[in-house]
């Protein structure tokens, strides 16, 4: 199904060549919505520029081609040569019917590639960050919005697993086993950051302690069987606490995604050899290094790569590049997203670099940089806890829930059970939270304020699902839509709605695109605000005859299923009730 965006670029399309020649086709009309009519086309001012002839002129000549027959009924040049449209409201009613007859709701299915999605990956032995938590929601978004396209993807969840603080940990569990009696299983999976604290304050004032570590990575390293057991249990210890912080998110991310740092150790080796083989490696400081071209550091030398430290020992680089290889050549990915936070962006472009030195990397694929920024507290700093310690997702989880759930009391809902008021609340809590990261631009900070993102007004999640819960309310009441209804938009609020709703296949391939959820989320929230509008001044249950009722009820179910299915693709549910 093509797009309301995509007919009319194709009858704008005809109309260039056929204005101004072959070898104008495929310009874009740079279409977009306006206020003064329903789309304004500004491509006159942009060809004006090639042709050198004043846009106005150049509006005319289009004009005069332009077939719009039965898809627009006034079509003006404005201003400097702006060409406005208004849609003929048949156009947008037929639109919209077949729209709503569609399962896919007017989101086209791309040409499918394979993507590998590189998200969350947090660290064994440690708490998520912010940074995790901004990773994990920001992935499962991009990710459910490329499969929802049509697109094979491949969730990777790059765990931190391997390295030298293993031994340490090791050590430090030994010691506390020591004392407690039993091994891992006497750690409570919510004192994850305490014991890594412990470990490395022992690590840094110990001086024995040290020693033992570093012997403990060698063992573990060569792989002596009771360590590797040892690192196994720290590691389902983390896992299974992971596991359980996405159960709880609804974030589409199992242990079957785990591909973590430890699986690219046997391939550490090789991955160094090709790079000897291809010529690559140079030694620098004792240590095996790629210097790509195009990468200084402030005084003007060249910057490598270390692939091989001078312990011998192989770094995060190494195993980035094995990851790069192994998600290309084995997966067979065109595209490889890693969704990590803007402090990594000098590593990742290095490691793509190489990556394509090596010819893992090859034009065919393409590595792109999911940055983000942070996540800031009132106070405009990092978000830390009043005591100032790493905030738990956990402790984020449960404010959420619990400050949503007072919300709805405070609101005393009669429709609402107890049961009902807590699945609500739930809902609510963990769709306020995912919204408040997905709605901003990714590349930027936020800050933190949890008044604002569960106000029932405004760009946020709560608002969004209150639009939603209102158009089911009315299905309900109605018992349903009408079989076989016709949509039949005149009203102006019918309209504008009728126009949002048809911009949502066009937003969905743009998130895809830009890898930009928030694009998403600024739709959404126009169209609850448009379907907001629409229910307060269109009457649908009280309409004035059958036939505006059972085209205002069509117009209901479709807004509450773009609105279910766009929340949906940003991780959050929506409420039949609230
Ligand atoms: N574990 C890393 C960290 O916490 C993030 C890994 C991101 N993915 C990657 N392929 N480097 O910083």
């Amino acid at each position: 199904m093509s797009t309301l965006l995509d007919t009319l670029t194709s009858r704008f399309d005809k109309a260039i060549v056929a204005a101004f020649g072959e070898e104008h086709a495929g310009t874009p009309p740079v279409l977009r919505r306006s206020n003064r009519a329903d789309f304004q086309a500004d491509v006159a001012l942009g060809l004006g520029r090639k042709l050198g002839r004043p846009p106005r002129e150049i509006a005319e000549a289009l004009v005069a081609k332009l077939d719009l027959a039965g898809l627009a009924d006034k079509i003006e040049i404005a201003g400097p040569g702006f060409v406005n449209l208004t849609l003929t409201d048949a156009w947008l009613s037929r639109e919209l019917d077949s729209a709503a007859a569609d399962a896919r709701l007017g989101v086209p299915a791309e040409t499918p590639e394979t993507v590998v999605i590189d998200y969350s990956s947090p660290n064994v032995a440690k708490e998520m960050h912010v940074g995790h938590v901004r990773s994990t929601l920001i992935g499962d978004s991009l990710a459910r919005v490329l499969e929802h396209l049509g697109h094979r993807v491949i969730r990777q969840n790059h765990l931190g697993d391997w390295g030298t603080p293993f031994g340490m940990l090791i050590e430090h569990l030994l010691d506390t086993s020591a004392t407690s009696g039993s091994e891992a299983a006497s750690l409570s999976i919510r004192d994850l950051d305490t014991f890594y604290r412990e470990a490395r304050a022992k690590f840094d004032g110990d001086a024995a302690f040290a020693d033992r570590s570093r012997k403990r990575v060698v063992l573990l390293q060569s792989g002596d069987a009771k360590t590797l057991e040892l690192w196994r249990q720290l590691v389902d210890l983390s896992t299974s606490y992971f596991g359980q912080i996405y159960e709880r998110l609804g974030v589409k991310l199992t242990s079957a995604d785990i591909c973590s740092e430890s699986f690219y150790n046997p391939k550490l080796g090789p991955v160094t050899d090709a790079l000897r083989d291809k010529g690559l490696l140079q030694e620098s400081d004792g240590a095996d290094c790629v210097f790509p071209p195009g990468f200084t550091s402030k005084e003007g030398n060249p910057l490598p790569l270390i692939v091989r430290k001078k312990d011998g020992g192989y770094g995060y680089a190494a195993t980035d590049l094995a990851a790069v290889r192994h998600r290309t050549e084995t997966l067979g990915a065109s595209r490889v997203l890693y969704v990590v936070g803007a402090p990594q962006q000098q590593h990742l472009t290095m490691v793509f670099a190489v990556a394509a030195m090596a010819g893992w990397l090859p034009s065919s694929a393409r590595a792109t940089h999911v940055a983000f920024g942070s996540i800031l507290g009132p106070d405009k700093k990092m978000f830390k806890t009043r005591e100032g310690g790493t905030v738990k997702l956990a402790d984020l989880l449960d404010e959420a829930i619990t400050r949503a759930l007072a919300i709805i009391e405070e609101k005393n809902p009669a429709h609402l059970d107890e049961t009902a008021r807590r699945d609500v609340a739930r809902m609510i809590g963990i769709g306020a939270l995912k919204y408040v990261d997905l709605s901003s631009d990714r590349v930027k900070d936020y800050v933190f304020d949890w008044n604002r993102m569960l106000a029932f007004d405004g760009n946020t999640a709560p608002y969004l699902q209150f639009a939603h819960a209102r158009t089911r309310s009315i299905l309900r009441k109605a018992g349903g839509t009408v079989a076989g209804a016709t949509i039949a938009v005149h009203a102006p609020e019918e309209r504008a709605l009728a126009l949002a709703l048809l911009g949502f296949g066009d937003v969905v391939a743009s998130v895809a695109d830009s890898l930009q959820p928030h694009r998403l989320c600024t739709y959404l929230f126009d169209l609850a605000t448009v379907t907001t509008a629409f229910l307060e001044n269109c009457p649908v249950l009280k309409a004035e005859d059958d036939a505006t009722r059972a085209s205002r009820l069509a117009l209901c179910e479709v807004s509450s299923k773009v609105l279910a299915r766009g929340l949906d693709l940003l991780g959050i549910e929506a409420p039949e009730v609230m």
